[in-house]
This record gives C-alpha cells, structure tokens and sequence, in this order.
C-alpha cells in the first residue's frame, strides 16, 4: 500500500490545480493537517471575477477542483471522503474537508478513473472551434450516467430550432448584461488584476464574437472601448449577435441541476452555495469525460449567474427584464428548473482542432498551499 505522505499530497495537487475555474482565477487555497487531511478555502483577495458578482462561479470551481483531487488521489490508491462545510460563505471559514483513505478499485473504476486522470492536465476550454453535429444517444447517455453519479441532472436543449430561438433570448440578454454598470466596473477591475496574474478571462463582449480567451491586447481593447461610450456600445451589441452565432453553432446546450438543498445561499444569489459546489465536482467530471470523447465544452456562465438571480432586486431593471425573458423561455421548454439549482450551462460541439486557443496558466502548487 502507498503512503500518503505530504510528497504524494502535493503531487496530486500538482494534477488537480488544472482545473478550471470562471475567468480561471483559480479561487482556492489548500491547508495541509498532519493527519494527511486537506482543507479547502476560498482564496478571497483574488476572488476578482468580472461576470461573477453574485460569487457563483468560485463555488463551482471549488467543485471542480475537489474533483480532481479525488480523481487524482484514486489514481495513487487512494479513496476521498470529501465533505463540503455548510457555512461557506465566509472565506474564513473552510469550504471543504477532504480525508483519504487507501483502497483497491474493481478494474472497472480503476479504468474509468483512470480515463479521466489522463485527460486532467490536458482539459481546456477556451473557445476550441467545434462542429455542429448531433450528439448520439451513447454520449447522451453516458453523460446523463455521469450527472446521475454525481445526484445531479443533465438536460439538453437540442435542434436547429430551439437552439435558434435560446441563442436569440440569450444574445438579447448579453447586450443588457455588458452594459450593466456593476458588471462593467467587475470588468474593469479584473482586467487591471489579470494583467499581472495568471487569468485569462472569456465569456466577455468580444469572446462572445469567437475572439478567443483574451489576450494583453484584447484587454486592453476592452480597457479602451469601455472608455469610449460609442465604441462599447458597439461591442455589447455585437456580442448579441456572437452569443446567438455561438449557440446556433452547437450541438446542444446542456443544463447541469441540482435538486436544491436549502442550507446556505450565497450572498447575492438564492443558490446554496453546497449545491454549487458539489455541482462544480459534477460539472469538472462531465468536462474530463468530453474530453475524452473528442467533445468540447464550453461554458455559458453568465447565463447562469443571471438565470439564479432572476428576482434580485439590486439588479438594473434592464438587466432584470432580459433575465425574465430567459427565465420565461426556460419555463416553457423546462418545467424541472424552478425546483432545482441551475449550476452549469454549456455549449457543445465536436472538436474540429485539438489546438488550444491560447495558454491558460495554473498558479503552482506552492502558490495554492496556504503558509501560515
Ligand atoms: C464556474 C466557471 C465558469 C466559467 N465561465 C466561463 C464563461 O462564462 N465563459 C467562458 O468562456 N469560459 C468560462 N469558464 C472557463 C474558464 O474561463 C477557463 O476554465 C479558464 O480560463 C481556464 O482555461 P482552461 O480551462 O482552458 O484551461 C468558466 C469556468 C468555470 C469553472
């Protein structure tokens, strides 16, 4: 039987810090016990997301880089218990406690794990061209398999038609979403934060027109452009028409859902924020295994962020209304979302080019290790 020893604790950490995270700010600490126990904190001073001001999106990758420790750890022969703390709002307190024990998998779970261990440090998702096509009813199933594992729910939004007319509801939100004052200065914020750190952010104005994650230089065009009014009004309203090319593009839109767990809501959003983080672990697992499927994934966040702050009055009334068109669009084609947390949305396609669309770097393993 191996030994878990602080070596083999950071070198599992070596593998899961790959994962990804919104904007990939990377909002995770780890403290190592003596008892070879892991504790997770959200690292608060970086937790800078532009899109994410209702701090979704840091829980869900809290989620998935629970995840790869766990897959990590059974690729060493090591099982997790991995308990996601009830009170993880503050970022004092931990989010997460994770015990290993060892263990011997059935050939089966070893080969499973193993597919999806192989593919951790090599997964991205930053705007990989891909074909439309549609998914056959084996990926259907083996996805549906894997959120099933996880107690989550996949749904698929699919066809010409219907991904037509969800790209337009959604492309008329984006326009509303970038001009929304408190999400332009979130923008701006990180933009001047990610020039000297490791982020690459996406899911902006100019992303959603197939740019790609953004450069220096795109930044700074954003920088620019948010300074001139005209020229920013521009790129909102071009990005309407991104969002619906995008998803008119795909395959299918998927839904992760989690039936909700009334526990502990993050501040702005009515989503436990357990439910985001055990949906997160689900969320990384669906990602590992498109990967390995010649899939991509590419995640429509800030769909989710606004779709969980349907009623937030300390939103814009634009931004308010834009949110009940999709949440009306969604009440038509899924009856299921009211009662559940919606904790991730992506597009999906096949890889066309196993190309990646620009270096997304990874704060190493000493910068994850919280020194006290
Ligand atoms: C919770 C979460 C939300 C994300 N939101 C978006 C998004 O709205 N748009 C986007 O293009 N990418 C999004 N991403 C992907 C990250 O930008 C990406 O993981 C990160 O930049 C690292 O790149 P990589 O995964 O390709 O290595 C999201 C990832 C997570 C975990």
């Amino acid at each position: 039987m191996p030994s878990l020893s602080p070596e083999l604790l950071k070198q599992i950490l070596e593998e899961a810090r790959f994962a990804p995270s919104g904007d990939n700010i990377q909002p995770w600490l780890f403290k190592m016990y003596p008892d070879h126990s892991l504790v997770l904190h959200r690292n608060e001073p970086e937790n800078l997301l532009a899109s994410d001001y209702f701090l979704n999106a840091s829980f869900v990758a809290l989620g998935c880089i629970l995840e790869n420790v766990a897959i990590a750890s059974e690729h060493y022969g090591f099982s997790s218990t991995v308990v996601i703390h009830e009170d993880c709002v503050s970022d004092e307190t931990p989010q997460a406690t994770i015990h290993f024990i060892p263990t011997t998998l059935s050939a089966e779970q070893q080969e499973s794990n193993e597919r999806l261990f192989q593919v951790m440090c090599k997964r991205h998702t930053d705007r990989r061209p891909y074909k439309k096509q549609p998914l056959d009813d084996t990926t259907k199933r083996l996805f549906e398999k894997t959120a099933l594992e996880g107690g989550g729910k996949l749904h698929l939004i699919e066809g010409e038609e219907m991904l037509d007319a969800f790209g337009k509801t959604l492309g008329s939100h984006d326009t509303y979403l970038w001009n929304d004052a408190t999400l332009r200065d979130n923008l701006i914020r990180f933009i001047h934060f990610s020039q000297s750190n490791h982020s690459a952010t996406s899911g902006m104005p100019l992303d959603t027109l197939g740019l790609g994650t953004l450069s220096i230089f795109f930044k700074t065009a954003i920088l620019l452009a948010y300074r001139i009014p005209l020229l920013w009004k521009v790129i909102c309203f071009a990005s309407r028409f991104g969002t619906q090319k995008t998803l008119s593009a795909s395959s299918a839109l998927v839904f992760l859902t989690l039936p909700k767990q009334k526990i502990q809501t993050s501040p702005l959003s009515d989503t436990p924020t357990k439910d985001l983080v055990r949906g997160g672990r689900i969320a990384e697992r669906l990602w590992l295994l498109a990967e390995t499927l010649g899939l991509s994934l590419q995640p429509q966040y800030a769909f989710v962020a606004m779709a969980h702050n349907a009623g937030n009055e300390k939103l814009g009334q634009s931004f308010l209304s834009a949110n009940k068109k999709i949440i009306a669009f969604l009440r038509s084609h899924c009856p299921w979302f009211e009662k559940e947390s919606l904790v991730f949305a992506y597009r999906i396609g096949f890889v066309v080019s196993k190309k990646r669309a620009s270096t997304t770097e990874r704060k190493s393993v000493e910068e994850i290790l919280w020194h006290t």
